[in-house]
């Protein structure tokens, strides 16, 4: 059992510091190879409310009252205890959600240092003194929020707790967390060892369960004061709404179509293992994945060719085999990017990878399409597997206009040796993070980030994240 290290009871939600079990069970399963692995707890309306309850009542007890400095203290705590446990980490996300097992161990490693930089930044986020007018003193305080929601997806559980629980938990907030039903175990790894290391109890709460039952339960909660969420869309807009129904502020992130621009002066051998990397990574199934390469005619062939021999040595197979794809998270996941597929049977492929195993995995083969018109529906639709498309350009103001013409904004790449170019095209571009001659910066704990467009609002990760999961008072005292 995968869970044995961390002592956790099975099919049970954490309410206040106990494991609860749930009154319904889903059965999980391994994406690589559909063997059953365990259950986990259909959490309902009651086990949300109860895990409200109990984020709040630490906000009013130990959590609420503990200094910056001695939460800080909690999370780098948390941090080292994560390092410590990255080998069973790893095996557990790769059995749960069919990453290969070196990129489960990556994300591992990026929960621990979120932790450890929102362990650092507790204590130094500080309000303002602001001169007004006579016999007055300004200054302003930034406090918890209260009780903030996290619904978070499938894709990158422990990335994604790093960067929005530890954030929440750095500013004082106590935090109700509603893994993906398909990616639940690490989410309960991990607060089994924040338990452990110290985290006062009520201060972090996890409910799985269905988004429709326990997600829209969250998301509606009139004891929730934030909410944060990474997903689809279309769930994001639901989010939204019932966010609104309650009057409070919600930071989305919602994916995207990431465009990588390639000049005709790029440095092409530092270019390609990026371009073909931020496609296929964890099978493409990436908010931030890169699905749109654009090229200019200069180095089409060139990129073109390169890029399709890369494609043809890509393997495919089970998480354990660590090879450079997984299977997708589930069968649902391939049938929505089979369809993809198929509706690329107007289009030219260069090469595809190769699936290694006959397992009864959710394998599809990576794919890469060139020449493909800006306007399809390949170019435009976040996909969310392993598929990238090769887009030809003439000039600066053409690549441009292609790559802002998306709904989404999340991430775009520059490849150019022309510095003006580059400036220019930060600018232009309409995005949350632009890159030049590289692509995700290694993943960037410190760098904040987030979208525009239907890739969504607010800012995740770096400092700017303890600004969204806190809100300011303004206080003026008269003494003449
Ligand atoms: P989803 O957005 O429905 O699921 C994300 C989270 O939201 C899960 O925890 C789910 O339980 C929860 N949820 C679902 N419906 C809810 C509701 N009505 N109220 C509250 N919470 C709810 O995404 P799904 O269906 O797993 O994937 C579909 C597509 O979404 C993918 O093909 C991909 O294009 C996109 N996606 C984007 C992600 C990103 O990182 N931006 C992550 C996951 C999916
Ligand atoms: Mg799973």
């Amino acid at each position: 059992m995968p869970l044995k290290p961390f002592d956790i009871p099975g099919a049970s939600n954490l309410i206040g510091g106990a494991w609860i079990r749930g009154n319904a069970t889903i059965q999980v399963t391994n994406p690589s190879d559909g063997e059953r692995l365990t259950t986990i707890a259909r959490g309902d309306v009651a086990d949300v409310d109860a895990a409200v309850t109990a984020a709040q009542a630490a906000r009013d007890g130990d959590w609420g009252r503990m200094t910056a400095l001695d939460r800080g203290r909690v999370l780098t705590k948390i941090g080292q205890a994560v390092l410590e446990q990255i080998d069973t980490l790893a095996r557990i996300e790769a059995m749960d959600v069919g990453k290969p097992l070196s990129q489960a161990r990556a994300d591992a490693v990026a929960l621990a240092r979120y932790m450890e930089f929102y362990g650092g930044a507790a204590d130094k986020i500080t309000g303002e003194t602001i001169p007004y007018l006579n016999g007055y003193t300004v200054y302003t305080l930034r406090e918890a929020h209260g009780v903030t929601g996290h619904i978070i997806p499938w894709n990158y559980p422990m990335q994604i707790i790093g960067r929005s629980v530890g954030a929440a938990l750095a500013m004082g907030n106590a935090c109700v967390l509603k893994p993906a039903e398909d990616a639940c175990l690490t989410a309960l790894a991990f607060a089994a060892i924040a338990m452990q290391a110290g985290l006062p109890d009520g201060a972090l709460n996890v409910v799985t369960g269905l988004g429709s039952e326990a997600g829209a339960a969250l998301a509606a909660h009139p004891g929730v004061q934030h909410m944060s969420f990474t997903g689809s869309v279309r769930t994001g807009e639901a989010i939204q709404a019932a966010a609104a129904k309650n009057v409070i502020p919600v930071t989305l992130e919602l994916g995207g179509k990431s465009p990588q621009l390639v000049f005709d002066d790029a440095d092409l051998d530092r270019a390609l293992p990026f371009l073909v990397n931020a496609g296929i990574q964890n099978a493409g199934q990436t908010c931030s994945a890169s699905s749109r390469i654009l090229v200019q005619r200069g180095v089409y062939d060139q990129v073109r060719d390169r890029m399709a021999e890369a494609y043809r040595g890509l393997k495919v197979g089970p998480a354990m085999d660590d090879l450079h794809v997984g299977p997708l998270i589930s069968a649902r996941q391939k049938e929505i990017v089979e369809g993809f597929l198929a509706r690329g049977d107007d289009l030219a492929i260069a090469a595809q990878g190769q699936i290694m195993t006959d397992a009864p995995g959710h394998y599809v083969r990576p794919t890469l399409f060139v020449d493909v018109p800006p306007d399809h529906a390949l170019a435009r639709d976040e996909i969310f597997g392993p598929v990238q498309v090769i887009i030809p350009f003439e000039d600066e103001a053409e690549a441009l206009r292609i790559a802002n013409g998306t709904d989404y904004g999340l991430v775009a790449s520059v490849w150019t040796r022309d510095g003006g170019r580059q400036m220019r095209l930060a600018k232009a571009l309409r995005s949350g993070q632009v890159f030049i001659n590289n692509y995700g910066a290694g993943g960037g704990v410190e760098l904040p980030f987030g979208g525009v467009g239907k890739s969504g609002h607010g800012r995740e990760k770096g400092f700017e994240a303890l600004y969204g999961f806190s809100t300011l008072k303004t206080v003026a005292a008269w003494h003449g």
